[in-house]
């Protein structure tokens, strides 16, 4: 039988459920958790060893949502979360509520993501960033995590996370985890939900493009022709595109030709109401 993970909602809860542990390995998420999330919590078990402790994080987190975004309707699925967690090995998993992320409000104090965080991601969902920094900077507080693993679908966020650990010192490793994706190569994605089984069938088109990309890059093409053929490809199937960039896989600057990579190809795009995000590298 599967031994059920200690549940903690409150602080409290947290630390007296975290005293006299091992090294800790955390994995924050938002719930709603897939296979792809499984990955995070499979790795950060083989970080820390059966001597450490496996925390999972499940908190929507109002500060990272835009007006008009998805956070009253994103989806809260705890039991199924909690099951998943238990196949996993998780030790400890943090459900808290907003009042104790935020017990005097919104924070006056936030993290400033940096130049990365005007780009992509950050200039189609302004104050995404720092939303996402200030609740992971308060978790690895609460948590004293010595390993984060975060997944490479969230290509930009992974980036600017580490960032923020190297530069303000938190002294823990950030690891990134690869995609997990459908055999029909479409990323997991809690998001992935919202599709109607019309807009699912079409969505296969956002890896697929990103795959015949990174094709013809390596075959020597223009990086400004690929991209913008990639993203007319896709607005051909149906897709409305936010962004297709070729970026260096580090630093996400916008880079003239392949010999300046290496190369990470992401994407953003439309289909009805559901925003989809993808990325690979070349
Ligand atoms: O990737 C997510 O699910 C969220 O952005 C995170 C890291 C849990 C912060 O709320």
């Amino acid at each position: 039988m599967t031994a059920r993970p200690i549940i903690a909602n409150t602080r409290e809860e947290l630390s007296e459920a975290l005293a006299s542990r091992g090294e800790i390995g955390f994995v924050p998420t938002m719930g709603a958790l897939h296979d792809g999330h499984a990955s995070l919590l499979t790795r950060a078990r083989s970080e820390v060893g059966e001597s450490g402790a496996v925390v999972a994080s499940i908190f929507v987190n109002p500060l990272q949502f835009g007006v008009g975004e998805d956070l009253d309707r994103y989806p809260r699925t705890l039991e199924a979360d909690l099951m998943i967690c238990a196949d996993h090995g998780v030790d400890v998993v943090f459900v808290p509520d907003v009042t104790q992320v935020y017990p005097d409000g919104d924070p006056e104090v936030t993290i400033n993501p940096g130049p990365k965080a005007e780009i992509l991601e950050g200039a189609a969902r302004p104050g995404h960033f720092a939303g996402v920094l200030t609740v992971v900077a308060k978790l690895f507080g609460l948590l004293g995590p010595d390993v984060a693993v975060f997944g490479e679908k969230d290509y930009q966020q992974l980036k600017v996370v580490t960032r923020m650990a190297a530069d303000l010192d938190l002294r823990l490793d950030v690891i990134g985890v690869p995609t997990v994706r459908e055999p029909d190569g479409l990323a997991l994605s809690s998001r992935n939900v919202y599709l109607s089984a019309e807009e699912r069938a079409r969505a296969p088109a956002l890896h697929r493009v990103l795959r015949e990309c990174a094709a013809r890059i390596v075959e020597g093409k223009p990086l400004a022709a690929v991209t913008t053929d990639g993203a007319a490809e896709l607005e051909r199937t149906g897709f409305v595109v936010d962004y297709l960039a070729a970026r260096h896989a580090e630093t996400l600057a916008p880079i003239d030709s392949a010999a300046d990579g290496p190369i990470r190809l992401l994407v953003a795009a439309r289909l009805g109401k559901t925003r989809l995000i993808d990325n690979i590298g070349v």
